[in-house]
């Protein structure tokens, strides 16, 4: 039995490296010609990847961390549609858009909060921009179950989407009572019946360990539960309680979160369960089938990790569309403006909604190779990474190895001179043994760190 009171000591504020260089770092000083040149230097023959943020939700659930606005207006809807085809013109005129297209993803908010018709037409006009999508391209839909028809699926499925993923948190009803997301057991059933119907064979079902009230027991139930709904995929967050950026966080009481050592022992009976009951665990919080193409790829060495988590699909350009959302190439990351007013005034303007960014430097470059290895494997080979970069590891990091033997010493990792390998213990703490690595978090003191704890 792992004591988990050891490990308590490592909860502290810590990325969650959906990017690198982290989101702080990214510059109102990336403007827009930065952009358009990164796109002018960016090979024909690389694929896209589209996201396109839709932020739109009912109602609050009181947890989220997302970019969401809160509306019960049509008209808001209807505004923000004409928006997102300006945009699609104005990025018509600076990218190459007759590129081939791997990947879609729908994020938000809550995408299937606008009508079926209305995603009609969103899907029609991006097909109409972007005309080359591969036939075996990866189209994506998160899907709040409460709000999902069957009429949705229809165009959904006619557009070609062919994973869904689906947002459900926890079953436990006082949970779901104080996270304001009541959501019973059968609703998430139905959408799974409705997908499963159109044919739909990757399915991921969204839960959270870390909200209010949770204990061990009633987290046990809710996987239980959820695996008898046999998801493709499952990805389970730790709750990033970071109340000083949103709001509706601060209406939970602090003393009902279950502490460290709890939370350690929730994610390892998960990791237990999914893990006897047919699943695989892939990079620090997600599970697939093993036949599933994302445990695949670790086989292969092929996992990425973008923003949406972690994905197969390497080597393509992600263009974000719509407001807030995030784009990058190979050496860049790109920002949407986060307020809509803002976003609209730049497109009325007949530019490019770039808030903020990031130009990688060489170091940039390989810390960022780095880390996601770690988040992704578990595992970094220093042997390839220094092929790779033309480096010496052991002198080029020394200072991230030095702090890396305490973890080392508490039996968590192994350092050899081929490896960095994290055990099934230190994986649990990935985010902590890859902050070495980050150049500009040992920068910030630690009190000053705002990220939400990793444990
Ligand atoms: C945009 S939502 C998914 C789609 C849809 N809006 C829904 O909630 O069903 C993205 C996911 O992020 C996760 N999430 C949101 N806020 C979070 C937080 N503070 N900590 C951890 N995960 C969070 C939830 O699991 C949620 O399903
Ligand atoms: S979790 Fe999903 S539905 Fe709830 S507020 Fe966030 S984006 Fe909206």
């Amino acid at each position: 039995m792992i004591d988990f009171s050891k490990f308590t000591k490592y909860s502290k504020p810590g990325p969650r490296y959906t990017s690198y260089p982290t989101a702080p770092e990214f510059h109102e000083q990336f403007s827009e010609e930065d952009l358009i040149n990164f796109f002018k230097n960016q090979s024909d023959d690389r694929p896209l990847s589209l996201y396109i943020h839709l932020p739109f939700c009912r109602s609050a659930c009181y947890f989220c961390g997302c970019n969401v606005i809160f509306t019960s207006k049509e008209d808001k809807k209807v505004k923000y549609i004409e928006y997102l085809k300006k945009e699609l013109a104005i990025l018509k005129k600076h990218l190459n858009t007759n590129r081939d297209v791997s990947q879609m993803h729908f994020g938000g908010g809550t995408p299937t909060f606008f009508s079926p018709e209305q995603l009609q037409e969103v899907i029609t006009e991006i097909k109409t921009i972007f005309p080359n999508f591969q036939e075996d391209a990866e189209i994506s839909c998160e899907v709040d179950p409460r709000f999902f028809t069957k009429e949705h699926m229809d165009v959904l499925k006619k557009g070609g989407v062919n994973r869904l993923s689906f947002g459900v948190q926890d079953l436990d009803p006082k949970v779901q009572e104080t996270i304001h997301r009541v959501q019973p057991f059968e609703t998430t059933k139905n959408v799974m019946d409705i997908a499963r119907d159109a044919g739909i064979n990757s399915i991921n079902i969204d839960l959270i360990y870390g909200l209010p009230h949770q204990t061990k027991e009633t987290f046990a139930k809710t996987i239980r539960q959820i695996a008898t709904l046999a998801p493709d995929r499952l990805a389970v967050f730790n709750y990033a309680h970071v109340p000083w950026m949103m709001k509706t966080q601060r209406k939970f009481d602090e003393t009902t979160f279950a502490p460290p050592s709890t939370k350690l022992e929730i994610l390892k009976d998960t990791i237990e369960y999914f893990t006897t009951n047919g699943y695989k665990m892939v990079g620090m919080d997600h599970f697939a089938k093993p036949e599933d193409e994302l445990f695949k790829a670790i086989t292969k060495g092929e996992l990425h990790r973008n923003f949406q988590g972690y994905t197969t699909k390497g080597g393509a350009d992600l263009i974000g569309i719509g407001v807030t959302s995030i784009g990058n190439g190979d050496d860049y990351y790109i920002q949407n403006y986060k307020k809509l007013n803002e976003y609209e005034e730049a497109i009325d303007a007949g530019h490019l909604p770039v808030f903020k960014g990031y130009s990688l430097n060489d170091d940039d470059i390989l810390r960022q190779y780095v880390i996601m290895e770690l988040m992704s494997n578990f595992s970094l080979d220093i042997k390839r990474t220094e092929e790779k970069f033309n480096i010496n590891f052991k002198e080029y990091f020394a200072d991230a190895i030095e702090a890396l033997q305490e973890f080392e010493e508490a039996e968590l990792l192994t350092i050899s001179d081929k490896k960095i390998e994290a055990n099934e213990t230190g994986a649990m703490l990935i985010r902590n043994i890859s902050m070495p690595f980050d150049a500009y978090l040992n920068n910030i003191p630690e009190d000053k760190r705002r990220f939400s704890k990793t444990i």
